[in-house]
This record gives C-alpha cells, structure tokens and sequence, in this order.
C-alpha cells in the first residue's frame, strides 16, 4: 500500500479533497506507530509515516556529508525524496525508494536525532508537505507524525494526538532496543527524548501539539490493544463507521 498509486487523485491543497484521513500525532515513543499500522490494517487504509520522510531527509544529508543546518542543500535532499509505505499485514511495515528497503538505515538514535534538527528547518517542511498530501488516497489515510492534524491535514475528520510521559516513553524505546541487542542505556534514551520533545514542541515551524480538534489519548497506563481499541473508538464516532 502507498500514496504513490494516488498521485492523480489529490489536491495541492486541502481542501476539497473528501478522502477521510485519521491523523496520529504525539511525542516520541508514545505509540504512534504501532497505533497507526493497527487502524490502517482495520480499515484496509493508506498508511504514511511522515517521521520517516525526515529521517530519510536526515539520512540523505549525513551521507552526503551535509551540514545539517545547509538549508537549501538538505531542503534540496528532501525534494528528492520518494518513498513509499507498504504494510505487512502484521502490524509492521517496510518503507521502500525503489526496490530498496530502507527502515533500517533510518532507524538509530544518531539519524533520529539529526531528523528533529532538519524537521525545524521550514524550508525541509515546505519540501516535504505537498510530498505527504500525496499519500491521501482512496479509501482513506492514516497519517502517523506530529503536526498531521495542525498542518498537513488540517481538515481530517479525526484527529488522534496520543501521549506518555517520557519515562514510560523511555522505557518502551529501551525494551524495544534490548530486544533488538543494541548496547543502549535507559538514562541515555530519556536524555534524548527530552532533547527531542523539548526540540519539537519550541520550534517555531509546526510545533508539537495537539489540533484544538484532536482527541487526546494518554497511553502511560495503557496496554497497546487497549490504545487501539481506545482509537478505533474514536475513529468510529468521528467517521460515522
Ligand atoms: O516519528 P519519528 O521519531 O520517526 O520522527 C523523527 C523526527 O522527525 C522527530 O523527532 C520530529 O522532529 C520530526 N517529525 C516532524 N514532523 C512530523 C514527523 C516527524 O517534525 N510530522
């Protein structure tokens, strides 16, 4: 599944376009992922992980050898980008350019941390908005980031903005990691999601926060089927399922 099939059928600005989007916004680690790949599995939906497109951004600059604040150059690597998202049918995802499967490549601290720095450029954003407007496509989109529903889709009919605090955050990226045998520290992933929180939600592009619209789902005491439940929830009272 992609946005790449739906080209032809989009806007180049919200509006008038009747194709339901669900957006999940929130902090690192607060579940978003998971979350999104679950309802759009539900719903048999389009799914984009915006976060994604910034950390190949990221990735594309540091490889290129990039200052990470050269506007014009990384905004030039952002422009380039063309990715796609297609489900696995259990719970996971592969992001594809091409043939190439790049999840792993952008999935470490050092190219998640150099993603929030390029993310506060506006240019970077402004390369890459009308590349996830594209996504939204027939059936329906969910949309997984941090300003999909004060931003990017400001006319979703259902907007999902979903937290925890940044130790349980912490804690789930760490069980996460060990399971995957990297050598991390708990302290040191709670430093850098509050680095990453504090980056997001001050930045004067797109801030982190919830649309004035958003239902807020607080996930610190929740299990993931009572998150997805919870949302699906949501989704069927504000989409009239
Ligand atoms: O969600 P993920 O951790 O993959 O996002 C990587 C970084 O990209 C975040 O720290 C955030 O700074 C940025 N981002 C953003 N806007 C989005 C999605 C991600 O600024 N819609």
């Amino acid at each position: 599944m992609s946005g790449a099939d739906g080209r032809s059928e989009t806007t180049t600005e919200t509006g008038g376009n009747s194709v339901p989007v669900v957006t999940v916004d929130g902090p690192s680690g607060a579940g978003k992922g998971t979350l999104s790949v679950a309802l759009a599995e539900r719903l048999c939906w389009h799914f984009l992980d915006s976060g994604a497109l910034y950390r190949l951004t990221a990735w594309q600059a540091l490889e290129a050898g990039l200052a990470l604040d050269d506007t014009p150059a990384v905004a030039g690597a952002a422009r380039e980008l063309d990715v796609r998202f297609e489900l696995d049918g259990q719970g996971g995802y592969r992001s594809m350019i091409g043939d190439q499967q790049v999840d792993k490549l952008i999935r470490d601290e050092r190219v998640a941390a150099a993603a929030s720095k390029v993310a506060a450029l506006q240019p970077v954003r402004d390369a890459l908005l009308q590349r996830q407007r594209d996504f939204r496509a027939p059936p329906g989109l969910v949309a997984d980031g941090r300003d999909m529903g004060t931003v990017v889709f400001v006319d979703a009919p259902c907007k999902i903005f979903i937290t925890a605090n940044a130790e349980e955050r912490a804690r789930r990226r760490y069980e996460q990691l060990k399971a995957q045998g990297a050598g991390v520290t708990l302290r040191a992933l709670l430093d850098d999601i509050q680095a990453r929180d504090q980056r997001d939600r001050e930045r004067s592009s797109a801030p982190l926060r919830p649309a004035a619209d958003a239902h807020v789902l607080d996930t610190t005491e929740m299990s993931i089927d009572e998150v997805v439940a919870a949302a699906l929830a949501v989704v069927q009272e504000r989409l009239l399922l």
